[in-house]
């Protein structure tokens, strides 16, 4: 029988409903992605909302606003043309408060985003998404004519309700101020309605006006142009792949004052680097959080090791299942040859063991019994801290069967040539060709002074040859 030792609890500690657990996310440390910047970069992780996503803040705070304001009465109906985050927020409001909640989606929303919002309890109305803006058939259309025509409705409208980027500038942004002790330099977002950025960005601006506010915008949006020159261009606008950020209309939520420059991500690096995070740092996040990630490594130059970069992260990876995590999906747009491995990839996997290496005058008898404890085939010989030979098992036995006294010499004297050496961004098909019956073994260096060293087994694995 085990004995639990639980600390001496006085009181109950619990939310009385699901919108008090909105809000207070953890911030992670970004550990591998982001190795072409010497600043801390700290990820504001929103996944930890209840309906995983930052939209639950300015959704809760939306609807206390008009409730206040009269706009919603007690039964009344909320209408939003939203296909994800912002109708999930609603929905957990519209839930716990007793409103009913439609949402209107275009018919290019997956069925899983119209399931979702079902499955909280929102009627969902499908428009078509092949008409003009101003058809009565689209989607903005519809919504305005759902809330004029439902008795005690209220049209939420997220891109110009400026309780959208209050709700940031009392939540989000005191939240980081308060995590990074006031020593946060950079705050970098992606912008869609701008509610993140502008109330995040004025809070800190408040604190510290030296902090600066970067967007992330794509390849397809108005933001960045319009920020730069005080043009609306029409011919920026094109149809792109990341969800959640750019906009072609100007919402009266992006404070452009507040924003210090925007950065353009293309939709490839967008996704690459979602599926980056999930895989090499463990934090399964969306789409948008990729372009911000990216949006930090692009501007790596602009950045010290005295920075301390917020970076914050909208939604769940969960939502992308069928796009940036479907293999097929990112194949299709061809978005998928960046994945392909490269040295460092296959040398991280290790990083947390040491490499096993000789000195040029260790006895032989030393570098057998490293190899017998490590369970190594092969050793690489250094002198001065510079690679000058290797040993391998094979070789090493056949040699001290021929002359058994050669176990106590140094190492120089039967070493065979180094093994060849890669950088970390070497295409693993490129290191294939390295290994022959002579060589077992490539050095790796990475990451400025890191070392490690790739074996067979390590290519097997790599290749998927081992099903383990
Ligand atoms: C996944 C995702 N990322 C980024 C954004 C942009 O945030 P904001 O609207 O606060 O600018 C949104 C907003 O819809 C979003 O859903």
């Amino acid at each position: 029988m085990y004995f639990i030792h639980l600390p001496q609890i006085n009181e109950m500690n619990y939310f009385n409903n699901v919108l008090d657990s909105i809000g207070n996310t953890p911030l992670i440390k970004i550990n591998k992605l982001c190795s072409t910047t010497k600043a801390k970069v700290l990820a504001k992780v929103e996944t930890t909302n209840p309906g995983n996503s930052v939209k639950d803040r300015m959704a809760l705070k939306m609807v206390e606003d008009a409730e206040e304001l009269g706009l919603i009465k007690p039964g009344g109906t909320i209408v939003e043309g939203t296909s994800g985050n912002t109708g999930m927020g609603l929905a957990l409001a519209c839930i716990v408060k007793g409103y009913k909640l439609i949402c209107v989606l275009n018919d290019k929303q997956s069925k899983e985003k119209m399931d979702i919002l079902r499955a909280v309890g929102a009627e969902v109305v499908v428009c078509p998404t092949a008409v003009e803006p101003e058809d009565p058939r689209s989607y903005y259309s519809v919504s305005k004519r759902l809330a004029e025509e439902t008795p005690n409705s209220w049209y939420v409208n997220q891109y110009d309700n400026l309780s959208n980027r209050k709700a940031h500038y009392e939540s989000t942004g005191p939240e980081i101020w308060e995590q990074t002790d006031g020593k946060i330099t950079h705050f970098v977002v992606g912008v869609g309605t701008g509610g993140t950025i502008s109330g995040v960005g004025k809070f800190l601006k408040e604190k510290n006006p030296n902090i600066k506010i970067w967007g992330i915008d794509t390849y397809g949006s108005v933001f960045k142009k319009y920020h730069e020159t005080g043009i609306f261009d029409e011919n920026e606008i094109y149809p792109y792949i990341t969800e959640g950020i750019g906009e072609d209309i100007l919402p009266e939520n992006v404070d452009f004052e507040i924003i210090d420059a925007f950065e353009k991500v293309t939709d490839k690096d967008a996704a690459v680097y979602t599926r980056k995070l999930a895989r090499e740092e463990g934090i399964f996040v969306g789409n948008s959080a990729g372009a911000a990630i990216k949006g930090v490594c692009q501007l790596a130059d602009q950045l010290t090791e005295d920075d301390v970069v917020v970076v914050l992260f909208h939604d769940h990876g969960s939502r992308y299942i069928g796009k940036i995590f479907n293999d097929d999906w990112m194949k299709e747009r061809g978005f998928l040859d960046e994945e392909k491995k490269v040295a460092k990839d296959i040398v991280i996997s290790h990083e947390g063991k040491r490499l096993v290496k000789a000195d040029v005058n260790d006895p032989l008898s030393m570098v057998m019994v490293a190899m017998k404890q490590f369970d190594i085939s092969q050793i690489p010989v250094f002198e001065n801290g510079k690679m000058v030979g290797s040993i391998s098992d094979h070789n090493l036995f056949k040699k001290i069967l021929d002359e058994p006294e050669i176990k106590e010499f140094p190492v120089k004297n039967v070493m065979e040539a180094p093994f060849p050496s890669v950088d970390g961004t070497t295409p693993i098909n490129e290191i294939t060709s390295l290994f022959n019956s002579n060589n077992r073994a490539v050095i790796v260096n990475y990451d400025k002074d890191k070392q490690h060293i790739i074996t067979v087994q390590d290519m097997m694995n790599a290749v998927g040859a081992n099903n383990n």
